[in-house]
């Protein structure tokens, strides 16, 4: 049977992963990965979670199963902290997903179950598992613009153009923060003006949340999320604690709904408890019992915090040495949207060829699309990588 079947195309960044990893090169860069790295190079456990590890060794009575829903103090640590106050509490509802992407399948799901005509349009370019996961889920998607590839702006005129235009009905998904591949997000004047679209349109925002922490701090993150859940009739949040709790192999994530009244929120919780059970049964206990001792314990809180504090400052380090490295090297092309980015990702704006040849004679390696992740970036590779930059450009 199985002779039927053709090998995939291999997957472009774990390609690029095997290929470094061969690199004989001591002073290779891997800015292909797209996991936060310390200054050592590391994606260690944070000591907070280490901390909730212990105490859930402890106190852990039983392996029984928990129920499609996940974790209830899971979710409902997570609910606050992705809405805060906004939304109503009678309408919103929150379940454990494993990681963000069991969040965005789930949805898909039930996206299906709920209409046969809808569209969900996804900003160009997006995520590079948005299209093949939902895609691949069945539902139907375009793009509408986003990202300005020549002077690395939002384009956010042309994106109020092409919501302005959709049928009602339809789906919009969106980059809660650090957009990722961009690293740009829409300023708050800019979120308030596509919540009017949203609403206008009567289309349904679907936010995805992976780097709640990673911009600015988890309130300011959040921004988009909450004003519009005080503003729409009904959302679709997914979120992710792969990053901002370092828990990526864990999978923890939520799914969320804002319905337009409490007896849908019903209708939802019964449709996504089908959904999980037809899919994976119930998401995995572990990560998400570690995330709810600390969001509800505040002196693990607060660490938390600090921790997350450290993981966003050393991003913000990173943009700002390769820019200033970059100024001096390279003075004559502006690099000023590597300031203006956050979180993990931006583009440097190289062509295909040119980063080939970053690969090739520096061992400096990035996507094809000249996507980075500034993890992989530290204080002792940063002048390495832009002497590298300005010989290719
Ligand atoms: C935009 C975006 N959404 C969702 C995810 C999924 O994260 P998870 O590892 O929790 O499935 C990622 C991971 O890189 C992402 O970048």
């Amino acid at each position: 049977m199985f002779e039927t079947l053709q090998a995939m195309p291999a997957d472009a960044i774990l390609g690029l992963i095997a290929e470094h990893k061969e690199d004989p090169r001591p002073e290779k860069i891997d800015l292909g990965v797209g996991v936060y790295r310390n200054a050592a190079g590391e994606t260690p456990v944070l000591d907070v979670v280490k901390e909730a590890e212990r105490r859930l060794i402890d106190t852990e009575d039983s392996k029984a199963y928990l129920g499609t829903a996940g974790n209830a103090g899971f979710n409902a640590a997570m609910q606050k902290l992705t809405f805060a106050d906004a939304g109503s509490e009678d309408r919103l509802l929150t379940v454990q997903t494993p990681g963000g992407s069991g969040s965005l399948r789930v949805a898909a799901g039930l996206i299906m179950r709920a209409t046969d005509n809808a569209t969900v349009w996804v900003s160009d370019p997006t995520w590079n598992n948005h299209v093949p996961l939902l895609g691949g889920a069945g539902l139907a998607l375009k793009p509408y613009p986003y990202y300005d590839t020549t002077h690395h702006e939002i384009r956010a005129e042309a994106m109020l153009e092409t919501l302005r235009a959709l049928p009602r009905g339809d789906l919009v998904l969106l980059h809660a923060c650090c957009h990722n591949p961009s690293g740009l997000d829409p300023t708050e004047d800019q979120w308030r003006q596509i919540t009017e679209v949203v609403k206008e349109r009567e289309l349904v925002p679907f936010i995805d949340m992976a780097y709640q922490g990673f911009a600015t701090d988890l309130d300011s993150d959040a921004f988009a999320v909450r004003h519009m859940a005080d503003n729409v009739a009904e959302m679709i949040v997914s979120t992710s604690c792969s990053k901002n709790f370092g828990l990526y192999r864990e999978r923890v994530g939520t799914l969320s709904f804002l319905a337009r009244d409490h007896g849908t929120r019903a209708i939802l919780a019964s449709q996504a408890s089908s959904l999980a059970r037809t899919i994976y049964s119930m998401p995995p206990n572990h990560g998400a019992a570690v995330v709810s001792s600390i969001l509800c314990d505040e002196p693990l809180r607060a660490r938390w915090h600090e921790e997350l504090d450290t993981m966003r400052d050393r991003l913000r380090d990173m943009r700002q040495m390769l820019h200033s490295a970059l100024a001096v090297k390279a003075p004559d092309h502006d690099f000023s949207h590597l300031v203006r980015a956050t979180g993990m990702f931006c583009f440097l704006g190289l062509t295909a060829g040119q980063v080939e040849r970053l690969k090739k004679d520096s061992g400096v390696y990035m996507v094809d699309s000249s996507r980075i992740n500034v993890a992989g970036i530290t204080p002792g590779n940063v002048d390495y990588l832009a002497d590298s930059i300005a010989a290719v450009l």
